[in-house]
């Protein structure tokens, strides 16, 4: 049997998406999505994850799922082609994640590089760290082989659960014989795409922080947050030269530039490595990129813009495509149930065979 193209990924609904999220992941997803070379492709969003964390503001996740729908449906996602659902609307992960918890440890937990750090982010001191927080990556490995996963696209942040879920498909297949499907990831290919800083320099985008450009934001948003950006601290006048390293105007020209662009709007450059060298030469003042920056940006935001404003005006027809695809998505992971259970054997009424031997045992015939 030829293995099936399964794409799966999704995020927790904390709040609107941003351009990190789009470079990292949303831009990539319209691309396959496109390329349409998949069985089937899944985006979902992590409710039941998000809450994990936000155990005293279960409202902030409630009102941002529909926040992310817009937003996946805005860059372009078609809920024609790909099933977008609500995680906590499928029961069978709930099941899933109980039967893999007997097959993970304490301390494996505690090595994982994300809960580790969230551990420490949150000073949650020793044992007063919330269990469903904890054991989340088991959680999110029941996400990822509900749907018989083989490719989930996410940032690097995410290694750690994908590694974490390949240990536990590898070890429920060897107790219970061959019946999950082990995921790979997919990364952003571009360095700058991995992990897009916020607009301060600093080295995530995060609501907290004010630092994130949103893909709601309006274009007098976009121009204001564009024009006091990070950029060389060191380069003073224009005749100065400039650095290109943690110069956030060049890594989100890395992120979004493209060759058509300079043809476009600056054709004074054959490309982003002429702009470098000049800015690197000194002479070449920061409001003139940051300008270049702007136009490229509103260029890619403009239509997710218009998208967003049109789905905006009929909400509850959002809120029925993913009732939609929760129905569709709670099809599938109830057939990868069904094999579960078979495979650990306690799918008890269905199995005639174990019926009738224990009826044999108790008759004193075996
Ligand atoms: N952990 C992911 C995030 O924080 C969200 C997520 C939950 C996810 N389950 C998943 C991503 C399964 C990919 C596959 O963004």
């Amino acid at each position: 049997m030829e293995k099936k193209r399964i794409i799966l990924t999704g995020d927790r609904p904390t709040g609107r998406l941003h351009i990190g999220h789009y470079v990292g992941s949303l831009r990539r997803r319209v691309q396959l999505q496109e390329e349409g070379n998949y069985d089937k492709m899944y985006v979902f969003i992590a409710d039941a994850q998000a809450l994990t964390d936000n155990v005293d503001n279960p409202e902030k996740v409630r009102q941002n799922v529909v926040e992310v729908a817009l937003d996946y449906l805005s860059v372009g996602l078609d809920p024609d082609k790909v099933c977008l659902f609500i995680q906590s609307q499928i029961a069978e992960l709930t099941e899933l994640t109980f039967y893999y918890m007997d097959l993970v440890t304490v301390s494996r937990l505690q090595r994982n590089p994300t809960v580790k750090t969230e551990i420490q982010m949150r000073g949650f001191g020793g044992e007063s760290i919330p269990v469903g927080f904890f054991t989340y990556p088991i959680s999110q490995a029941a996400d990822i082989t509900a749907f018989d996963a083989t490719i989930v696209p996410v940032g690097e942040d995410q290694k750690p659960m994908i590694e974490q879920t390949c240990e536990i498909v590898r070890r429920f297949n060897h107790i219970y014989g061959d019946t999950l499907v082990e995921p790979q990831i997919m990364l952003p290919d571009n360095a700058a795409c991995l992990r897009l800083p916020g607009t301060d320099g600093k080295a995530k985008m995060s609501k907290s922080l004010c630092n994130c450009i949103y893909l709601s934001d309006t274009a007098a948003e976009l121009k204001k947050k564009v024009m006091s950006m990070y950029t060389d601290p060191e380069h003073i006048h224009v005749e100065d030269p400039g650095h290109l390293e943690g110069n956030t105007v060049f890594t989100y020209l890395d992120a979004f530039s493209r060759p058509e662009h300079f043809a476009q709007y600056w054709p004074e450059y054959a490309g982003l490595d002429e702009l470098k060298a000049h800015y690197q030469r000194g002479g070449l003042g920061d409001m003139k990129v940051k300008k270049f920056l702007l136009k490229i940006l509103d260029e890619t935001l403009e239509p997710i813009r218009q998208r967003r404003k049109e789905f905006e005006q009929d909400i509850p027809a959002v809120y029925d495509i993913l009732r939609r695809g929760s129905e569709q998505a709670r099809e599938a992971a109830a057939q990868t149930l069904d094999r579960v259970r078979k495979a650990m054997k306690i799918n008890y009424f269905d199995d005639a065979e174990l019926i009738a031997q224990q009826q044999k045992l108790f008759n004193g015939q075996a």
